[in-house]
């Protein structure tokens, strides 16, 4: 059969209908032949197989809205359209990626897998300085680099750069759009992938559309959601919650040149875009597929949830959110199938599996990513409590992510921690929410009594009482009180937290993020409230810069810097032996004898299973070793102790303070060791 004539089941009559004549408008226009043969048949295949997962939820968003069918039929050939020219542009090199991620499509599941997160410029400058410190990642077995925000960014405050004034340009301080090509290809190079945001709710109120709008240019106007007074801004507000309730109460900002309110759900210079608009869909489509074409391999898509408004309703996680991405999804798996998508959505336990794939409407596929929010959380709310039931039972109550998909885990990010732990989890194991999320924030402030943390409140809501945290892991995890403190014993069980806390993200399954700085322990940063365009926003303090002497200690056994970064390694180590951990696997938290012991279980259908624990008691604590031998792992041997057995007493399986083991069956470990 000739290449040209792919076969491929038809989805449903509708649909193939609409492909067969956007196929035939893309070949009138010799956007197939531009292409090549060979890869103007690749196209055409894929096309074929995902245009059903476009189509779909298209005509669900924009079907109607356009009115009659020949609307409905030209904006598909449009944004196929530039699909199709998005193809075109692809380098070579590119091409030759999408061909090995199609041949092993869950290449960013794989065990080997360790992201690292940085800013540039506190990193080391600009992009060309990053490119020079891949040794520094490679000694932590990085295979994936999160670059935040470096996309051309509003000058002043800008959120971190999660203000973008233009999609196409890098910040000019940090390099440009070649510097970009160059480190992306340079990574590569050494088997690993870039990542960067892409803030698809919003755009800075400089940004050129922005502008126009501001202009009374009517096409422009329609990118964003304005209104000329107060009536529908307060009829929203009365169900909206305040993303940053102190520093940028409400959710509507007014505009003097526009002489209207704007929807800014972040800062007031932060404006969001009205996607019920074609047109912004059309214009996002085009930036992540430029992006792409850089050489970028993944796409965290800020704050998604609050894509699509609805009235009566927080205006997060609507239904048309996950039409957006999944159409988003099937048009850049065309034309760039390297791109994995990341979903940011930090939101209800019950609400963030769906971010990974449509499981009641045939597993459609959206983002192949999103983040592991309510592991983070509760992790740390394990280790302020000394105590596992609540991570048990809630993680417990989790769907399991479809298995094409995985969890970005971490243990810190740039973020605060907002403290998600819902009422009905709290209350499932006997505790109140509002106290407990109370106690956590007082913990984390460091004014809890006992407390080893030293972090700050943020985001403080005068009227729910709520509040999150800053802080950076080690401080949090008590490394900045015990070096003030100068008393041994209190710096090693703050080390020992901060590893347990990396052992369990690293064990789950998914790709573990490592957040610079907490390789080496970096503390708190002050230095931010000496500059006036952040001196408002305490997550600064979290965002440290780069501390390359410190680095240099990371082979001092005696260090702080060179404990934690041992501990890091041997965990990148003991990743990489565990088969189980590869994508395709669930993981699931498994009750012991002991409050204090967090267990999960990570089974693999082909690979075997796991047994991960965490001890997360400041002394001792042993759990039945029956306990093990029922999860499948008798005779098991720890991966985190060079494939020792565990320790028993008594018939008792114990860890020491904070200590983790990962257990596997000996023969599994055999072939590793
Ligand atoms: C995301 C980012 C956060 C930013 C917000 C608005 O949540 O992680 O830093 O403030 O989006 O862009």
């Amino acid at each position: 059969m000739p290449l040209s004539e792919p076969v491929v089941p038809r989805r449903h009559a509708v649909a193939a209908a609409t492909r067969d004549r956007v196929l035939s408008a893309l070949e009138r226009n010799g956007a197939l032949q531009r292409l090549g043969a060979r890869d103007a048949a690749v196209f055409r295949t894929r096309l074929q197989r995902h245009f059903a997962d476009a189509f779909a939820p298209l005509r669900a968003l924009y079907g109607h809205e356009s009115g009659e069918q020949p609307h409905f039929q030209a904006l598909l050939e449009r944004l196929f359209g530039i699909v199709s020219e998005a193809a075109e542009a692809r380098t070579e090199d590119l091409r030759i990626l999408d061909h090995r991620r199609e041949v092993d499509p869950d290449w960013f599941l794989h065990e080997t897998m360790i992201g690292y997160v940085c800013y540039a410029d506190l990193f080391a400058g600009d992009l060309a300085g990053v490119g020079e410190r891949l040794d520094h990642l490679a000694e932590l077995g990085v295979t994936y680099l999160h670059l935040m925000p470096l996309l051309a960014a509003r000058d002043g405050p800008n959120d971190g750069g999660y203000a973008v004034v233009d999609y196409t340009r890098v910040d000019p301080r940090l390099g440009d759009v070649d510097d970009l090509r160059a480190l992306s290809a340079a990574l590569r190079e050494r088997g690993m992938s870039l990542c960067i945001d892409v803030v698809l709710n919003h755009t800075a109120r400089e940004h050129r559309w922005a502008q126009a709008a501001r202009a009374g240019d009517p096409h422009y106007l329609a990118f964003y959601l304005t209104f000329m007074d107060r009536t529908l801004p307060d009829a929203y507000e009365t169900t909206l919650p305040e993303v940053f309730p102190d520093l940028a109460p409400g959710s509507f900002s007014w505009d003097d040149d526009l002489r209207a309110w704007v929807w800014t759900s972040f800062y007031d210079f932060q404006w969001d875009l009205d996607y019920r608009n074609p047109e912004v869909f059309a214009a996002m489509l085009e930036v992540l597929l430029f992006l792409a074409n850089t050489g970028v391999e993944v796409l965290r898509l800020d704050a998604v949830p609050f894509l699509w408004k609805r009235l009566g309703t927080d205006c997060q996680n609507q239904p048309e959110v996950h039409l957006l991405l999944q159409a988003l999804r099937a048009l850049v798996r065309i034309a760039a199938p390297a791109t994995v998508f990341k979903a940011e959505a930090i939101v209800a336990p019950g609400k963030l599996v769906r971010y990974l794939g449509g499981h009641d409407d045939g597993q459609r596929p959206e983002c192949e990513l999103a983040y592991h929010n309510q592991l983070m959380v509760l992790l740390w709310s394990a280790l302020a409590a000394r105590d596992a039931t609540l991570m048990t039972a809630a993680l417990g109550r989790m769907e399991q992510p479809p298995r094409t998909t995985g969890w970005v885990t971490y243990v810190r990010g740039h973020d605060d921690i907002g403290w998600a732990v819902t009422d009905a989890d709290a209350a499932a194991v006997g505790l109140d929410g509002a106290t407990h999320r109370a106690f956590l924030a007082s913990f984390y402030a460091g004014d809890f009594p006992g407390s080893f943390a030293q972090g700050e409140r943020f985001g403080v809501n005068a009227a729910t009482g709520d509040a999150r945290s800053s802080g950076t892991a080690a401080s949090l995890a008590g490394i900045e009180a015990a070096l003030e403190a100068g008393e041994p014993e209190l710096l090693d069980a703050a080390v020992a937290r901060l590893l347990l806390l990396h052992a369990v993200i690293y064990g789950w399954g998914g790709v573990p993020l490592l957040y610079m700085g907490d390789e080496l322990g970096l503390r708190n940063d002050r230095s931010y409230l000496r500059d006036p365009t952040r001196a408002g926003d305490n997550r600064w303090l979290h965002r440290p810069r780069m501390d390359w002497k410190a680095a240099a200690r990371r082979h001092d056994a005696g260090t702080v810097e060179g404990r934690l970064f041992a501990g890091l390694r041997r965990l990148a180590d003991a990743r990489r032996r565990c088969p189980p951990l590869r994508g395709g696997g669930a993981t699931t938290p498994w009750w012991t004898d002991s409050p204090q012991v967090f267990a999960w279980l990570r089974q693999h259908p082909r690979e075997g299973g796991m047994l991960g624990l965490a001890n997360f008691s400041d002394t001792a604590s042993t759990i039945d070793a029956g306990l093990v031998a029922h999860a499948g792992m008798a005779a098991g041997v720890d991966l985190l102790r060079d494939g020792a057995e565990p320790v028993l007493r008594d018939g008792r399986l114990e860890l020491p303070a904070w200590g983790c083991a990962w257990i596997v069956p000996a023969e599994a470990s055999r072939w590793s060791w």
